[in-house]
């Protein structure tokens, strides 16, 4: 049977990630998750990323998708190695759970010429220290200096990304990165959130440097991995579909998600953990 791709993030950030991904390849299916009452997960402990996460994927599992993108950095960093290699062989040996941390990386080397690479991220993504690890794997050069920017998803949560208290808090991180490496020429958003407050970090960043949103290299990534894995792309349903599922207010969610997504949302609350 063929069924939706499965798209999952701690609220609404994953949003940016599904937009890019839906404009890449409009004929699939999809099923958006959001775990908005549990939401935030990036100061959250292993323990409970990976268990929520978890719980996640398997409704998504349970609602048919044969493939799901933990949209969410945090849940990535968290949670995704230890569901491919501990669960999914018992889960759904069958199926695929991909993250967007391994697309975003493989593009560092094209895009950083010296070889200096800052990352801005939740504190959960940051101490995990994924991003060094995976940037390390591929391009064992390059030097990786990261910052977590606690108040930044808050921020856009609550709508104030593109107000002026916001400029405070966006240059007070993009000022300490710089600090710790002035040689940088790449910032990546490893947070679905961030590509938000975009056009307030270019203003405090130096000329240059260059700003990497995941949402369009996750989708390239996807479509190459659906290209090369014919057996997984096959059981993808293609009627053009989105369906959005919230643990929270559907209401809210559906009036909230326009901030992050062309279009229109009508969502359905679901219980997660019971
Ligand atoms: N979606 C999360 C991420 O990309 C940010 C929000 C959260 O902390 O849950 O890391």
């Amino acid at each position: 049977m063929k069924g939706p791709v499965g798209v999952f993030d701690s609220g609404y950030g994953g949003l940016t990630i599904l937009d890019k991904v839906r404009s890449c390849l409009p004929e699939y299916d999809y099923l958006y998750l959001g775990d908005n009452a549990r939401s935030p997960y990036g100061n959250r402990s292993f323990e409970t990323v990976y268990e929520f996460t978890l719980q996640a994927v398997r409704w998504l599992f349970e609602q048919g998708c044969p493939l799901i993108i933990l949209a969410c950095n945090t849940a990535s960093a968290k949670a995704l190695r230890t569901i491919q290699q501990h669960d999914l062989p018992d889960l759904a040996p069958d199926r695929r759970v991909l993250g967007v941390i391994r697309p975003t990386v493989e593009n560092v080397g094209r895009i950083s010429i010296s070889g200096h690479v800052g990352i801005l991220g939740t504190e959960g993504t940051v101490n995990s220290g994924s991003y060094p690890i995976e940037i390390h794997k591929l391009f064992p050069e390059t030097t990786v200096v990261s910052e977590a920017c606690p108040l930044w998803v808050p921020l856009v949560e609550n709508n104030e990304h593109d107000k002026e208290g916001a400029d405070y808090f966006v240059r007070q991180h993009i000022n300490n990165i710089l600090k710790k490496d002035p040689q940088i020429d790449t910032l990546i958003l490893a947070c679905t959130h961030y590509p938000l407050l975009e056009a307030k970090i270019r203003k405090y960043l130096p000329e240059g440097v260059n700003l990497i949103a995941q949402g369009a290299l996750v989708a390239e990534s996807l479509k190459d991995y659906l290209h090369r894995h014919p057996e997984i792309d096959g059981r993808c349903s293609k009627n053009s579909v989105c369906r959005f599922y919230t643990t929270d207010s559907a209401e809210k969610f559906n009036s909230l998600a326009s901030l992050f997504l062309k279009g229109e949302v009508q969502a359905e609350k679901i219980v997660l953990g019971k």
